[in-house]
């Protein structure tokens, strides 16, 4: 079914998903095309990170992921880092004093040597918290690759088998997955990237295995609650098979 700006946009409840995956794209693009620098884009992205997640809280999804800086971004300028980098203290300092009036539990994935004391102090603040409550869990991938990520498991596997509690014939899809950023966190069913990019770019290789994929041209600060059921509307409209016949 192709989605358009005039389908309807009448979502079935009883097949919404129950984890919506987003890759943050088109923050620069959509800064320059108003004459802005970069870094006026990622705060707008940081904006409408806010509301979609509110609108999935709303819309009774249980895990919204955001992919939000990967391990390859640190290859851009080192003001742009820095000032994302800044933008995600002041985004936790912020919800450390939100999240319980909203509702929304955060968990920040993603390898932790590289960034800022600081940060790893508001992340663990953020983790503190949310273990208070259920409900609606926001994901934020911060310093995230997926390849890095399953890198990182690989060791922590190793290192098991190492101490005597396991060894490698007991290794299982199951046993591995829980090792993850993402362990205890079901698979996305859909995962959307904006700015008309197609590609993953090292995000959620382990968990996409069966991931419904959803483009849109739209740039990341202009994405609303309008897209984000469209994508949602498409998802619900695919045929999964998961290999079988349907
Ligand atoms: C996504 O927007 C944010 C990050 C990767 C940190 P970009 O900054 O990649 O925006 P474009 O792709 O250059 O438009
Ligand atoms: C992917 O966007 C990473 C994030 C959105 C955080 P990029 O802009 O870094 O991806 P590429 O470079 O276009 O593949
Ligand atoms: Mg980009």
């Amino acid at each position: 079914m192709a989605i358009t700006k005039q389908t309807p946009l009448a979502l079935d409840p009883a097949r919404m998903p129950r984890h919506v995956a987003i890759i943050m794209d088109g923050n620069g693009r959509w800064a320059q095309k108003r004459a802005l620098p970069r870094t006026a884009g990622h705060k707008a992205g940081a904006e409408t990170f806010r509301r979609i997640a509110t609108c999935c809280k709303n819309l009774g999804l249980e895990y919204l992921t955001v992919y939000a800086f990967s391990t390859e971004n640190w290859k851009r300028s080192e003001d742009e880092v820095s000032t994302i980098m800044r933008l995600f203290e002041t985004y936790l300092h912020e919800a450390i004093d939100t999240m319980e009036r909203d509702h929304i539990r955060l968990k920040i994935l993603g390898e932790q040597a590289r960034i800022s004391p600081e940060l790893r102090r508001l992340i663990a603040k953020t983790d503190e918290i949310s273990a208070h409550y259920d409900g609606f869990q926001a994901n934020v991938c911060i310093n995230y690759g997926g390849r890095d990520e399953i890198v990182r498991a690989a060791k922590k596997f190793a290192a098991l088998c190492m101490e005597g509690s396991v060894t490698p014939e007991e290794l299982t899809e199951g046993l591995f997955s829980g090792l993850l950023d993402t362990a205890g966190i079901p698979d996305p069913e859909l995962i959307i990237r904006p700015s008309g990019e197609i590609r993953t770019s090292n995000f959620l290789l382990w968990q996409s295995a069966y991931a419904e994929y959803y483009f849109t041209d739209v740039l990341w600060p202009d994405f609303d609650e309008e897209e984000l059921k469209r994508a949602i509307l498409s998802y619900q409209g695919r045929n999964r098979r998961f290999g079988g016949v349907k």
